[in-house]
């Protein structure tokens, strides 16, 4: 019997495994065979459905603001790329695009920025406020980055529900080769784990195929979120963007994406994993074979028609144009067709109760 079969199982049965058995694991993904491939995704598929049955939870995703700050090497929204169009959604806008995701059925938001000083805390406050009076059985996840603890707690008094925050890769030699040197792994740990302690459902997550990322890598992130326990975990194939100094790296692979999201369910049976924009752009079924890997979120883009083409992390990025109204409502479709139902529902964490972790 293979190795990496014993150790697939093991996993499934323990949902852990020892470093040198995660390297191993990890390390087959290039030589296994199709089937061996095909009975990972099942066992996932099996986990997942054990928790989440075959529901599928969508959360619309506002891209507020472009602006940021920072100059992280493999984002097309770093601080050095003049060649983008900045722009900025106020207050109202933000507000009705909620209501209009609301009104579509989403009950889930995600509001997304890049790391955008000019939004004040008070004014984020009043944004989660406005929308959770306006839609009380709306869930509101934020996703703006790395602040002090006091903001995180006011936003969180303010009624948001849950943020997403990738950890980008636990391995601090990897973060220095992917980020400037004012960023610090450490401190976006930080961050998790104050997110966490305040109440929040938080979601980490890492790039698959980044620039210099070894099976070490992988292994740190395994390590990492097992400490963590984050209720959400994102993982995407890294797309080069043009315009940053990784523009001529290869992108994340397609398999090896669904792999780790296979993993992922193995080792966190009851975590929401995301199907995300990034694996239906490698690939125009990219997100169906993602929820046939164990992923059982979808994020479709709720931003307004007109800034959908400035929010470009990557190149090539899916549902930027004018066929973006129609593109949320043919995934549904796409996802019924493969068996699953697409839920009008908050899609917490399973067993999730907010006052108790
Ligand atoms: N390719 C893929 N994913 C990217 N992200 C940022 N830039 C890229 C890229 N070039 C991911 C990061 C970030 C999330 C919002 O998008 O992991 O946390």
């Amino acid at each position: 019997m293979k190795k990496w079969l014993d150790l697939i199982d093991q996993l499934y049965h323990k949902t852990d495994l020892d470093r040198e058995s995660w390297l191993t694991l990890i390390g087959a993904r290039r030589y296994m065979a199709d089937e061996d491939r095909r009975h990972l995704k099942e066992l996932a598929v099996r986990r997942s459905q054990a928790t989440y049955g075959k529901d599928i939870y969508l959360r619309g995703l506002i891209e507020f603001s472009n602006c940021c700050k920072n100059n992280c090497l493999y984002c097309g929204i770093r601080r050095d790329n003049m060649r983008i169009h900045r722009y900025r959604l106020s207050e109202e806008e933000i507000v009705r695009c909620a209501k209009s995701g609301w009104d579509l059925g989403f009950r889930t938001v995600v509001l997304q920025s890049g790391e955008d000083q000019a939004y004040t805390d008070d004014e984020i406050c009043r944004i989660v406020a406005a929308i959770k009076a306006a839609h009380p059985d709306m869930a509101v996840t934020l996703s703006l980055g790395e602040k002090d603890h006091a903001s995180y707690q006011a936003y969180f008094d303010a009624g948001a529900d849950r943020y997403l925050l990738r950890h980008e890769t636990a391995n601090e030699v990897h973060y220095g080769k992917l980020h400037p040197p004012e960023l610090s792994m450490r401190h976006r740990m930080a961050c998790l784990y104050d997110l966490k302690e305040i109440g929040y459902q938080i979601g980490a997550g890492f790039m698959v195929g980044s620039p210099y990322q070894t099976d070490q890598c992988y292994a740190d992130d395994f390590a990492f979120l097992k400490k963590l326990a984050p209720h959400m975990i994102g993982i995407g194939p890294f797309i080069p963007h043009h315009e940053t100094p990784f523009r001529a790296f290869p992108a994340g692979t397609l398999e090896d994406t669904l792999f780790f999201i296979s993993l992922l369910r193995l080792a966190f049976p009851k975590a929401l994993i995301p199907a995300t924009t990034a694996l239906g752009t490698i690939h125009p079924l990219g997100r169906e074979m993602g929820i046939k890997a164990g992923a059982n979120v979808a994020m479709p883009n709720l931003s307004p028609r007109g800034v959908r083409k400035d929010y470009l992390l990557y190149d090539g990025k899916i549902c930027t144009g004018d066929e973006a109204a129609e593109c949320h409502r043919y995934l549904e479709r796409r996802m019924e067709g493969l068996g699953y139902r697409v839920v009008r529902a908050r899609g917490d964490y399973a067993g999730w109760q907010r006052g108790c972790s």
